[in-house]
């Protein structure tokens, strides 16, 4: 197990720096947080535990709660902390998916290709909605992020061509999520420029649209889903400037850190489950740096 202070040297929170551009905590994020000085990161890229979908096998992760609103209210929190950690002109970019209510069964089985599906319970239905409900808890949680105090900036829809199939037969299978775009204040750092696309006749450039097709990206020693870099390259291209500081309190895997190597940007993750952090670190010794990527 990591102390949480391990990347803090014992004196207070050292935050990345040429020679050490990642820097990761253990811990839960909702403490943790707390101890990141304000107005310090550019860009904060993000997926957190969707809920009801999986378990992440460590007590205290955000997702497992029985209630809808409390794991709204979780996020909520900690996206508060962001907000104060975030520079004025910054960025926040998170992605999260919908769920439908379960139905009345109490568990998910495991599934062979995917096996971080399998859930030991399943959160009952929350009032008011029925079951087989879509829940629409994307939604949910980006307008009690707006009221909170953030600017809701763009719902940009992922759309995942290689998507996993779905046995039912009764609704069209889900072939999307959302990244949501929000800022600190009415007006912040933006770099449209970096994240242009071709026109369709291929004779200029214009503004990134909001739907974006991307493969998912399968990551051998997670047994979750990790963000493909081609859905966050974009956000960090336009989000920040190179050796900006990017902050991902659900790392997981550290794709976010893989991808600010990439692009000359530095990182700090934040991450509950240990193992996890091994695979992060393993994953990014292994990136060669790269700023002509195509986005
Ligand atoms: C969807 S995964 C993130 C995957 C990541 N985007 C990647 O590409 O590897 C969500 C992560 O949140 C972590 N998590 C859950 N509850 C947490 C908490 N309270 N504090 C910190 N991390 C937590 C889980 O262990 C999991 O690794």
């Amino acid at each position: 197990m990591r102390t949480a202070l391990e990347a803090a040297n014992g004196v207070g929170l050292q935050l990345p720096t040429k020679s050490q551009p990642i820097v990761t905590l253990n811990g839960d994020t909702r403490e943790l947080i707390h101890q990141l000085p304000d107005d310090t990161f550019q860009c904060v890229v993000t997926s957190p535990p969707y809920w009801g979908v999986r378990d992440y096998g460590v007590e205290n992760q955000i997702g497992a709660e029985p209630d809808l609103h409390q794991y709204i209210k979780h996020l909520v929190e900690v996206f508060r902390e962001v907000r104060r950690v975030l520079k004025p002109d910054g960025t926040f970019w998170l992605n999260i998916g919908n769920t439908y209510s379960s139905g009345g069964r109490k568990w998910r089985d495991a599934d062979e290709k995917n096996k971080g599906r399998a859930m030991p319970y399943r959160p009952p239905t929350p009032p008011g909605l029925k079951k087989k409900d879509l829940i629409g808890v994307a939604w949910l949680l980006a307008l009690e992020c707006q009221k909170d105090g953030w600017y809701l900036r763009n719902d940009i829809i992922w759309n995942k061509p290689n998507c996993q199939p779905e046995s039912v037969k009764d609704r069209l299978t889900v072939s999307h999520e959302y990244l949501f775009m929000f800022s600190k204040s009415e007006r912040y750092y933006f770099n449209q420029d970096a994240i242009k696309e071709n026109t369709t006749n291929g004779n200029g450039r214009k503004n990134k649209r909001t739907v974006w097709s991307i493969n998912t990206e399968p990551c051998l020693d997670a047994h979750f889903a990790v963000f493909p870099r081609a859905l966050i390259r974009p956000c960090i291209l336009a989000g920040s400037k190179k050796d900006d500081i990017v902050l991902d309190p659900f790392y997981g895997a550290g794709t976010v850190s893989i991808v600010t190597k990439e692009l000359g940007r530095k990182c700090v993750g934040i991450e509950l489950n240990d193992e996890y952090l091994d695979i992060a670190d393993k994953r990014a010794e292994i990136v060669q740096t790269s700023l002509n990527l195509e986005v």
